[in-house]
């Protein structure tokens, strides 16, 4: 028998559509994608995660000579929140990637690993975690929780 998930997210149309705090975690995770340190790809990615409490923790991608040490820009920020704010669920997740100097208006989903590793603290503290990704310009995709990224996910049920 043929099943089917369904999962679904909104297309904003543009950085115009966002609200105030959804524009200020845009303008974070641009401005942290600039700072992003990737020599190997030149593929730069930014991120901003809003806590419950209005803080706003950001982190970029960090490529290594030895390639696969390197880590993406969603876990360097939500691996220093779990260290760092162990008890303060997670709102929202904000990520923007692009060829460092290319201007593009694809939106860039996170990848399968940030996928499982957001969903380690989506699960953690029993609340959605909204996740929008977008490039430079264009639309923002805006899902409200990783699981809409992530059908059939392995979590700690399973253990
Ligand atoms: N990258 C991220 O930071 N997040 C993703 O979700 C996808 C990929 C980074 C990893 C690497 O530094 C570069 O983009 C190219 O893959």
């Amino acid at each position: 028998m043929q099943k089917e998930f369904t999962t679904s997210f909104e297309a904003i149309a543009s950085y115009d559509h966002l609200d105030e705090a959804e524009k200020k975690l845009f303008d974070t995770a641009q401005k942290f994608r600039e700072i992003a340190y990737a020599p190997y790809s030149n593929f730069t990615v930014g991120c901003a995660i809003m806590l419950e409490n209005g803080e706003i923790i950001s982190g970029s991608n960090q490529e290594n000579a030895a390639y696969p040490s390197g880590l993406c820009a969603e876990r360097t920020t939500i691996f220093w929140i779990g260290a760092n704010h162990p008890n303060i669920k997670i709102k929202k997740l904000f990520v923007i990637g692009a060829p460092k100097d290319a201007v593009s208006s694809v939106p860039i989903p996170p990848c399968g690993a940030c996928r499982q590793s957001i969903l380690e603290y989506e699960a953690k503290q029993q609340q959605g975690i909204e996740i929008y990704f977008a490039s430079l310009g264009g639309a923002i995709y805006k899902t409200r929780s990783i699981r809409d990224l992530l059908p059939f996910s392995f979590d700690a049920s399973y253990l």
